[in-house]
């Protein structure tokens, strides 16, 4: 009888983490689900390369701060594909510096809504599958923004130091039965053409900031080198399970130091 694959679920698979780690757990056997809100062709493209490397992957347009689109995502994956082993939130709130006064409050809530309640209506969704099974993952991408507000930060550090201390609750109540929860605190510029391009400096500030910290000077974090974390972490075992983890480029100081 042939095996299930294990598999992971994507909550926010762009070009950079989400995709990336959605490559490395498909490369090591995982069906990947990944989703995002748009960019269907793109989608279609990471799910294509994974199969043309020997993998297996499945993809959804979904924008998870609407009512009910995670915990349908839960139910069919988990009806129609398999148990879900592992799931990746990946939501960022990052919507550049704001003071305070050009942060209104329809933009606060979303902010909130996607790096905080989205994760909770993860959890509320998956955790009853996981508990019946007595194991599961779920790693949660984060930023510096969990760990340190300033200026213009308002919205993004409010929504992020939530969501860290999300995972702490849910680590808590779930280590226990099982379920491994880590947040994982990207400290740093990440390669990643969706987030840092489209979204916060244009295609020519990308490219700009490529050239001077990119293509082998390594100032910026490589997603695909980050996916290895991600992967390491959901096989450890659980005598042994890291809760926290921070990641920064070599050259970048740490969030304590400045
Ligand atoms: N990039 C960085 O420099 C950096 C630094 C520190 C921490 N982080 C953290 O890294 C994570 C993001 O990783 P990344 O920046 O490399 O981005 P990415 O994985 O390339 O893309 C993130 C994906 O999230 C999707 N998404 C956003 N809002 C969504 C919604 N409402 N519904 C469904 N999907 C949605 C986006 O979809 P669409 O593009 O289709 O809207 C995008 O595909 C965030 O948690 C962020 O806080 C990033």
């Amino acid at each position: 009888m042939e095996q299930r694959k294990p598999v992971c679920l994507v909550i926010g698979a762009g070009s950079g983490i989400g995709g990336h780690v959605g490559k490395r757990f498909a490369a090591a056997g995982y069906h990947t689900v990944l989703c995002r809100r748009s960019d269907e062709e793109g989608l279609a493209r990471l799910v294509a390369e994974i199969e043309e490397n020997g993998g297996s992957a499945s993809r959804q347009i979904l924008n998870a701060a609407q009512d009910n689109t995670i915990e349908d995502l839960v139910a069919q994956t988990e009806r129609d594909i398999g148990p879900i082993d592992v799931a990746v939130f990946n939501l960022g709130a990052q919507i550049g510096d704001r003071p305070l006064e050009e942060t209104p409050y329809k933009t606060f809530e979303l902010g909130w809504r996607l790096a905080v309640f989205a994760l909770f209506r993860l959890g509320s969704a998956l955790t009853p599958h996981m508990v019946d099974r007595g194991h599961g993952t779920i790693l949660v991408t984060s930023a510096t923004a969990a760990v340190r507000g300033n200026a213009g930060q308002h919205s993004h550090a409010g929504a992020m130091g939530g969501r860290r201390m999300l995972c702490q609750s849910l680590n808590a109540e779930f280590a226990p039965k099982g379920i491994h929860i880590a947040h994982i605190l990207v400290d740093g510029p990440v390669e990643s053409p969706d987030t840092l391009g489209k979204l916060l400096l244009g295609d020519d500030g990308y490219r700009k900031l490529l050239e001077e910290k990119g293509q082998g000077k390594d100032e910026l974090i490589i997603p695909s080198e980050l996916a290895d974390t991600y992967f390491h972490i959901a096989q450890q075992h659980r005598s042994a399970w890291t809760h926290e983890i921070d990641l920064r480029p070599f050259t970048v100081l740490p969030w304590w130091n400045h």
